[in-house]
């Protein structure tokens, strides 16, 4: 049972409310997932500090009180929260059940002997202690951020991630199952129990099925070892995710006590020393990005459609596998990888024993680590999407001997629960005598972060080891700004170590692919540096999106990343389309900067085009010459004199046009115009509508500095839930119903609530045309 509705939140400490008796008034009723921190103001006195958010955090409590028949009384139940940030003390009826200090690490309770039947209230209250700071590189948001469910089952059932499913053999005309179910007696009587799984396609057509008797007295439990077969399998791969699944029922005699699914892909992949990665028999590269877990303007708050939509945004970009940097994921973003066809490599940790920050994860190390690392395997381990698992991002135990130990202790902790996918750790140290990860011996796969000028040496360095490169770039940019000349390369601190004075005042960083950190470089140089190498089996660029907090190279009130391929609202910086001319079999045809300067000024113009030999430009039907990318180059670029009009871009493939851009010199501002990404949606309470808000002239061009305050009004079956502009160093809540455009554009986000009907948004600012938008809503 989804168990998100109804509880009370108060932030500050209430340890009174334990108490069953205890009244909540003065408590604000939600629903979760929520995030208190993201509902804050900036500042930068806030102990999170600009690198985490710049947001509040501290202590919050949430209550829930919930009754139960009584024909329940002989269920086992228990309570699962996927994640709570962070040290989540949980009581029930009074009585505490425990602490989890790890803020990502899915967790359950057992409730069943606190319960209370019939009439009688039930009481949940939850301590949320994120007050120790800072303790995180990133933003984490504070509070319930994940889904909480109540299962309630029969004594006899499959326990809490109690199944492990493997395909040991995969050819063309048969695969090979493995499945290994744990099935618990929480009662006292001796049963004789049928356990059937079944394996289903994904049409809900049974396909294998296996049947295994078991005698399992009371208070003991049991593992079970089933095995199948799928004649003509259909593979999983991240062009076509194909997914069984298998369900396990448990009976006893013909009482059907239990029922568990687990999700089924079945496919090989192997990594390899020379030739790199490959799925199914074929070899690919690896063409990843990583996140960070909050969303924008939802702050950390979990919500499938909103990991979705990033999930779209990325797969059209030519995106293929996804880094969970750098801490266990939410549930849903490993569900909608497996659907959606993205590789995974799922990271547990960003510090071992030695800290990056004062409060960070070090400080329950000694005590946690074994069981945080256990869980996050234990619960992902059936995701056909997940082929790599991370020990750890950047530890510093790399640097000396304690990190032999840890290494090994934590590789045999994984190999324990599942040896069918490689371990690594993302490493910074890539020479091997001075790294001690790599020294433990027990890596299967070496990632490195960074350092692209090292790669061609590494099978020297590494024979036989198989290679990813775990984290690239840390490019630096905001959309819609453009400094020239667009080939000044910076590398932050050099370009900007005083920031105020050799940074922009505004705190922007052009967009035309020229600012990196220095530890990383443009986009397209660490590319170029990888897309030919074989041995390479792919990399992970840092990152997808922008994310709350890290916001280098400025000091606040910048608050949020420049590394971001796509800004924090979810629109694409201009290198999106690099990464999709080179990602993708699509013809692509992106040309950039728009066309509104100081006429006589020159303006370097770029364009990333594929699946074409040249591309043409014209500014005002005048032609600027034709342009092919030579060598390696990713991009081509016309200087052109300013002079207000039309440019126009054709790319062509062999005399014939394939694509064709035009950009407008746009005049004054006059309308306000919504584009929804989906116009109807589910009244389930939680689907959402992202609706673009951006600032047009007559003519109907985007006037591309904009920056009108727009104040949104909502009728009908929803709510606004958030607003963004991308901007790192807007200090405008996400939470309110305006919005300033920057540049442009800005992004207003809609919820429904549990009824059918409509919704009616309206969009107005100062001197301009007003805008309204119907959703659906069913
Ligand atoms: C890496 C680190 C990331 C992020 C990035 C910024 O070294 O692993 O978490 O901090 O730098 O460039």
């Amino acid at each position: 049972m989804d168990f998100n509705k109804g509880w009370f939140f108060r932030l500050g400490d209430h340890p009174e409310a334990i108490q069953e008796d205890y009244a909540v008034e003065g408590w604000r009723q939600l629903s979760l997932p929520h995030d208190w921190s993201i509902e804050g103001d900036f500042s930068e006195t806030h102990p999170t500090q600009p690198e985490g958010g710049a947001l509040p955090a501290g202590i919050g409590w949430y209550r829930k009180t919930f009754t139960l028949p009584r024909e329940s009384l002989d269920l086992t139940t228990w309570i699962e929260f996927d994640g709570v940030y962070r040290n989540a003390e949980v009581w029930i009826n009074g009585q505490r059940l425990g602490i989890r200090p790890n803020g990502y690490s899915s967790f359950k309770y057992d409730l069943t002997k606190y319960l209370k039947y019939g009439g009688e209230v039930n009481t949940l209250a939850v301590r949320v202690d994120n007050s120790a700071q800072p303790n995180s590189r990133w933003y984490t948001g504070s509070g319930i951020y994940r889904n909480v469910r109540m299962v309630r089952t029969h004594p006899i059932h499959v326990d809490h991630w109690g199944t492990f499913v493997s395909t040991p053999s995969i050819t063309d005309s048969l695969a090979k199952v493995a499945l290994e179910v744990r099935i618990n007696n929480k009662g006292l009587s001796h049963r004789k129990l049928d356990i059937i799984s079944t394996i289903l396609d994904a049409e809900g057509k049974e396909v294998a099925y296996t049947s295994t008797y078991s005698d399992l007295r009371g208070g003991k439990d049991t593992v079970l070892f089933q095995d199948f077969e799928i004649a003509m399998p259909e593979l999983w791969s991240t062009d076509r995710p194909y997914l069984y699944r298998v369900v396990t029922q448990v009976y006893a005699g013909v009482q059907l006590l239990d029922n568990y699914e687990t999700p089924l892909g079945v496919r090989f992949f192997a990594f390899d020393s020379k030739e790199g990665f490959s799925l199914n028999g074929k070899k690919m590269k690896i063409l990843g990005v990583c996140n960070h877990h909050d969303l924008g303007a939802l702050g950390a708050v979990v919500n499938t459609r909103a990991i979705q939509r990033r999930l779209e945004i990325l797969k059209e970009m030519g995106v293929n596998a996804i880094r969970t940097a750098h801490n266990p994921p939410s549930p849903e973003l490993l569900n909608l990888c497996d659907q959606m066809g993205f590789i995974v490599q799922d990271e547990a940790f960003d510090v071992w024993k030695k800290k990056k920050m004062n409060a960070d994860s070090h400080t329950f190390w000694e005590e946690w680590h074994r069981r945080d690392l256990e869980d996050m395997i234990l619960r992902d381990r059936n995701h056909p999407s997940i082929m790599m698992w991370s020990i750890g991002n950047e530890i510093r135990e790399q640097f000396d001997s304690t990190g032999l130990a840890i290494t090994r202790e934590l590789v045999s902790i994984v190999k324990r629960l599942d040896t069918t996918r490689p371990v690594t750790s993302a490493l910074t140290e890539n020479i091997p005598s001075k790294n001690y990860i790599y020294q433990a011996g027990v890596l299967d796969l070496l990632g490195f972060n960074y350092k692209h000028k090292d790669y061609k040496d590494f099978p020297k360095r590494f024979p036989g080891m198989p290679i990813i490169a775990t984290e690239n770039m840390s490019a630096l940019a905001t959309r819609g700004h453009y400094d020239q000349p667009s080939d000044i390369i910076k590398r932050w601190p050099q370009a900007y170590d005083k920031p105020l004075t050799s940074g922009n005042e505004d705190f922007t960083v052009s967009a035309y692919d020229q600012v990196s950190a220095y530890w990383g470089s443009t986009h397209e140089e660490t590319w170029k540096s990888i897309k030919d190498q074989d041995f390479m089996s792919g990399l992970f660029v840092w990152t997808g999106f922008d994310y709350l907090g890290e916001p280098i190279p400025y000091p606040y009130p910048a608050r949020s990343s420049y590394f971001g391929i796509i800004d924090l609202a979810g629109f694409p910086k201009d290198v999106y389309y690099m990464y999709q001319s080179e990602w993708t079999d699509k013809p692509v045809l992106h040309v950039f900067p728009h066309w509104n300067w100081e006429e006589g000024q020159t303006v370097d113009v770029w364009a990333y085009y594929s699946q074409a030999d040249e591309v043409e430009l014209f500014l005002n039907g005048e032609s600027l010459g034709v342009r092919q990318k030579e060598g390696d180059d990713l991009h081509i670029m016309w200087r052109v004199p300013y002079e207000e009009g039309t440019l126009k871009a054709v790319s062509r493939k062999a005399g014939k046009t394939i694509l064709e851009k035009e950009i407008r010199t746009a005049g004054e501002a006059q309308k306000v115009q919504l584009s929804p990404d989906r116009k109807s949606l589910k009244a389930d309470g939680k689907d959402l509508s992202f609706i673009t808000v951006s600032i047009h002239d007559m003519e109907g061009n985007l006037v591309p500095k904009a920056s009108d305050k727009v104040s949104f009004e909502i009728q009908g079956e929803g709510t606004i839930v958030g607003v963004d502009n991308g901007y790192q160093a807007s200090m405008e809540p996400f939470k309110a119903n305006y919005r300033q455009a920057y540049n442009g554009k800005c992004l207003v986000i809609v919820q429904t609530n549990e009824k059918a009907g409509r919704i009616t948004l309206t969009a107005r600012a100062e001197n301009l045309q007003p805008a309204e938008l119907v959703l659906k809503v069913e």
